[in-house]
């Protein structure tokens, strides 16, 4: 293949470099097209736009393919868990026993909260979304550590192992404390004895006279759950903590960011969205045809169905698919919402609406039905769904911050408003 590709505009010709992926994926770099045309490109949505070079995740959204440095998320899902896949993606390679036992440690050394942060909670309605208790709590842990989020560049990579650590393991614990404080129950102290998974399930549910027992399998399966969703390349929350991260943002600053980009009912927050229509569904009496019907017309969106990269069957979907029912079993539960989920993914996948615009389920589809069978709460979703994240939320600032030659990302715009006029005093207009 040629290794320059050429845009045409007006009757001038202007070459441009093509950049070469590991596997494949080919881009056009125009860096220097305003420069040299005095034109921009114009990509909202960013459907073709390449915001950096990466070296964490591949996706292949056509062939359904997601490889973290390498590995397939297939192979992952079998053989790692959540803390060996974290350090996979933030140090770029497989963790030896003895670096996965160190990272073990830290994660468990930072599980505590510090005392002044328990006031914290104190301040936040009871009705608060866990989201916007998340996002401002891990803003606020920055302020612990000082040494760690100083927006100094070098002093803050100085940190960064610690600071991931303390933003893995904390990340749990304010979930756990935030869901407690909603249900006005005291908080429950971290067990160093208990797997990253399990000890969040203690945080959760044990209560000062009853131990949570994790013996239905619950702690692995929200192990899978957080390890397929580690990383995702550049979705929007990533996006986020890349583009704060690039006007030199420390990583707490980073990541509360992205928490907030995570909540959006488009992104992350598709995960409440999905069981709350299935609820809808099931109330109504319908077995989830009416409401393809409904989606088809415009009427109503099949949640936790469709994706801006997969156009082919998102592979999260597929394990999580076998891990709720799994899961159900083995807790025996029979949760109509399955069936319904199940006939809706059949349906919509062989109805010509959604076949024609590639419509597959996502991440999104089943995960709220396992999460629920392990007693989450609904409003709790997307909060788990962050816990997930860390690991690739950190991973990208690490690779922002690392990059000496990283530029603050500072798109262009067309503007379309009105053009040059004169003030007017307020007593004419
Ligand atoms: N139900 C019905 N129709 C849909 C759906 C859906 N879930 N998603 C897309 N379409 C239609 C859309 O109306 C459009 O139709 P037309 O060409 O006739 O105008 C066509 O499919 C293309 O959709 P789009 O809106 O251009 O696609 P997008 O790439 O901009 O949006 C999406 C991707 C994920 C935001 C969207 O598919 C969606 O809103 N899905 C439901 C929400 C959801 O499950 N989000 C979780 C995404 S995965 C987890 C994550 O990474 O956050």
């Amino acid at each position: 293949m040629e290794n320059t590709g050429t845009i045409r505009i007006g009757n001038e010709n202007f070459e441009f470099p093509l950049i070469q992926g590991t596997e494949g994926e080919v881009a056009l770099d125009t860096r220097a097209l305003r420069a040299q045309s005095g034109c921009i490109t114009f990509d909202e949505g960013y459907g073709n736009t390449g915001s950096c070079l990466s070296q964490i995740t591949f996706i292949d959204g056509e062939k359904g393919i997601l490889r973290h440095r390498g590995y397939p998320i297939e192979q992952l899902a079998e053989n790692s868990s959540f803390l060996e896949t974290a350090y996979l993606v933030i140090y770029g390679e497989l963790p030896t026993t003895s670096q996965l036992e160190q990272m073990r440690q830290a994660v468990t050394e930072h599980a505590s909260i510090h005392t002044g942060m328990h006031h914290h909670f104190d301040g936040f309605p009871s009705q608060s979304h866990p989201m916007a208790i998340l996002s401002s709590m891990l803003n606020s842990l920055g302020a612990y550590y000082p040494e760690m989020s100083s927006n100094d560049r070098e002093q803050d990579l100085a940190h960064v192992d610690a600071a991931a650590a303390v933003l893995i393991s904390k990340v749990r614990t304010i979930a756990a404390m935030t869901y407690r404080m909603k249900q006005g129950l005291p908080f429950v102290f971290p067990d160093c004895n208990r797997s990253y998974a399990e000890n969040f399930l203690h945080m959760m549910f044990s209560q000062p006279y009853n131990n949570y027992v994790n013996d239905k399998g619950a702690a692995d399966a929200l192990d899978l759950f957080l390890l397929l969703h580690a990383d995702h390349e550049q979705n929007c929350s990533t996006s986020t903590v890349r583009m704060v991260a690039s006007g030199g943002a420390n990583l707490f600053a980073s990541v509360s960011a992205g928490v907030c980009a995570l909540w959006g009912p488009s992104h992350g927050g598709a995960n409440m969205a999905v069981i709350q229509m299935l609820e809808e569904i099931h109330e109504a009496g319908d077995d989830g045809s009416r409401f393809i019907e409904a989606a088809k017309k415009g009427e109503a969106k099949l949640m936790g169905f469709g994706h801006r990269v997969y156009k082919n069957y998102d592979p999260r979907a597929k394990i999580l698919g076998k891990s709720a029912e799994g899961v159900l079993q083995n807790i025996g539960i029979d949760d109509p919402l399955l069936a319904i989920a199940k006939h809706l993914e059949q349906a919509a996948l062989e109805d010509e609406y959604f076949v024609k615009r590639k419509l597959y389920p996502n991440v999104d589809f089943y995960s709220g039905i396992l999460l629920k069978a392990i007693g989450i709460p609904v409003e709790m979703f997307t909060v788990m769904f962050a816990i997930g994240r860390m690991p690739g939320w950190i991973s990208n600032w690490k690779e922002i911050a690392e990059n000496r030659k990283s530029r603050i990302h500072r798109p262009r715009q067309i503007y379309t408003g009105a053009a040059l006029r004169d003030f007017t005093p307020a007593e004419q207009r």
